[in-house]
């Protein structure tokens, strides 16, 4: 007898539904057990799995020929998400459950030997995936079920063990569908290790900078010498980023699926990506890859920030393929089985020394390096890449007297509400165009339509491009911080002061 039981494969983020036919032979006097269908090692073991969760969960696993045929048969399957529906088409096509009622389902488990289902990786897209096919009811392990849930529509049934799901299959032991709690994000207690803005004394204009950041999505550059606080301000960043709406929580949540680092009960991610890369990692660490491509660094900081501390230090090929995706929000992992895309919309915060030595422009010790050093040294960071900076901070050293101080600077706290209402002003300002959400996505046409310069402000800024002999990229670059810098202040249009602020956070000229 044939079964026909829906699974799904992940591809990239995307779930892609897949057939299990299962085909019993029970004429055949050899035994056998076969997978067909581009199978990977894991979905080949699934067969012993089975095997043993089936017997141990005291039904019939008579021993004849079995097909198994995943469909279609190009698409590659990998791990052992399939065991789940395997084992119900096993059971389908030896008449140990009924038919119709697997119809309009679908299975998602790992099988342990005795019968006992399990998390699997990447739960969310494919129940998204069933959503989109119109399936009605999922079957998933009982820890997956919250995770499963972040997607409205459609009945999820959490299962413990096989034994369980055929007694509700036949009606005897309903499972009631897991009720999800309300969607909410709270974040008010900032993760373990999060500095906050007041411990941090002086360096107001540094602060500020990174408001500016945090205000627009602008990305960021510190430079300075060894132990001024460029680290320590960077990992204050996201005490001041604004909360996350429902919308980029799901985005991410469905990122750190496939990425499979969600935490059970409570799987929708509550704040913003913070991810702080070594500058040692691998290419396919960073954006993303592998022979089954995993989201990378540069997605996993997707709607946050992606800290690179001594950015230099980084090889200038991992750099590269870095550039793409900050000019484009998103990066593309082409492969033979097709290409895939993972969004990677994030904030770039790099920090750096400024020369070999560390102390050039440092006001307590000479640096010691020649002006080819200093200028090879910055130069590892191209001009394209430079480029997509839109600030760029020198670091410096707070006094001592300062430093010793009980001064209290503002919290982080008060720094994100003003981060917050200059969102919010974005988030009307793009209402109904997609793809923006924060200044720093507009393109020329959205900066000549959605930022008014007052007369003097624009004034200033012919000047300035004049005789700072500013490029094109700069010139766009200028307007769109100082949009960020008169949204901060709740101002409608761009006026004198900000277009100066803004002009002060453009990148030095090459030391030589
Ligand atoms: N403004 C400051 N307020 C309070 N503490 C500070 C400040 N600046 C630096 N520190 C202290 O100095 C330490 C070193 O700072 P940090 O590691 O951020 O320096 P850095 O600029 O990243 O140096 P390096 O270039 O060597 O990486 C911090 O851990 C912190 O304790
Ligand atoms: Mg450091």
């Amino acid at each position: 007898m044939l079964a026909i039981v829906r699974a799904c494969a992940v591809i990239g983020l995307d779930g892609c539904i897949i057939e299990v036919e299962v085909d019993f032979n029970p004429r055949a006097t050899l035994p056998m057990f076969t997978i067909v269908g581009l199978p990977d090692s894991a979905v080949k073991e699934s067969r012993e799995r089975v095997r043993a969760a089936v017997k141990n969960s005291h039904l019939q696993f008579p021993n004849k020929v079995y097909i198994v045929n995943l469909s279609p048969a190009d698409i590659p399957k990998h791990g052992p998400a399939y065991d789940l529906a395997i084992a119900v088409g096993v059971l389908a096509s030896t008449d140990q459950i009924p038919l119709a009622a697997i119809e309009n389902s679908l299975f998602i488990g790992e099988l342990s030997l005795d019968g006992s289902v399990r998390h699997v990786k990447g739960v969310m897209p494919m129940v998204y995936a069933a959503y989109q096919a119109g399936i009605e009811r999922v079957y998933v392990a009982a820890s997956d079920a919250p995770q499963a849930a972040l997607i409205n529509g459609l009945e999820i049934i959490p299962i413990e063990t096989l034994g369980q799901l055929v007694e509700h299959l036949y009606g005897l032991n309903i499972i009631s569908p897991y009720v999800p709690p309300p969607l909410t994000i709270d974040d008010s207690t900032l993760p373990d290790g999060i500095v906050d803005f007041a411990d941090i004394k002086g360096q107001q204009h540094v602060k500020r900078a990174l408001e500016i950041a945090a205000g627009g999505n602008h990305n960021i550059l510190l430079s300075g010498s060894p132990g001024v606080g460029k680290t320590l301000l960077a990992r204050a960043m996201p005490g001041i980023l604004p909360k996350l709406t429902i919308d980029e929580a799901l985005e991410v949540t469905r990122i750190y699926s496939v990425a499979d680092v969600l935490q059970g009960e409570r799987p929708l991610v509550q704040a913003r990506p913070f991810r702080a890369p070594h500058h040692t990692i691998s290419q396919a660490g960073l954006v993303g890859g592998g022979s089954m491509p995993k989201p990378g660094e540069i997605s996993m900081a997707h709607r946050g920030v992606l800290f690179i501390d001594e950015i230099v230090e980084m090889s200038s090929k991992t750099l590269e393929v870095m550039r793409q995706p900050i000019e484009d929000k998103i990066v593309t992992i082409s492969r033979a089985q097709g290409s895939m895309t993972f969004p990677a919309n994030f904030l770039l915060v790099g920090a750096m020394n400024p020369c070999p030595c560390g102390y050039y422009g440092d006001s307590t010790r000479a640096c010691t390096c020649s002006p080819t050093m200093i200028s090879r040294y910055q130069g590892r960071l191209s001009g394209p890449l430079l480029d997509r900076i839109d600030l760029h901070l020198d670091v410096p050293r707070v006094e001592y007297d300062r430093l010793m101080s009980d001064e209290r600077a503002e919290t982080s706290a008060e720094v994100r509400k003003r981060v917050e209402s200059a969102r919010e002003h974005q988030r009307k300002r793009f209402e109904g165009r997609a793809g923006l959400y924060a200044n720093s996505d507009m393109g020329v046409s959205e900066i000549q339509q959605l930022c008014y310069l007052s007369p003097e402000a624009k004034q200033l800024l012919e000047v300035s491009t004049k005789r700072l002999q500013l490029s094109a990229r700069s010139y766009h670059r200028v307007i769109k911080l100082s949009r960020t810098i008169a949204d901060l202040e709740d101002s409608r249009r761009i006026e004198v002061p900000h277009i100066a602020e803004s002009l002060q956070y453009r990148p030095r000229p090459q030391n030589t």
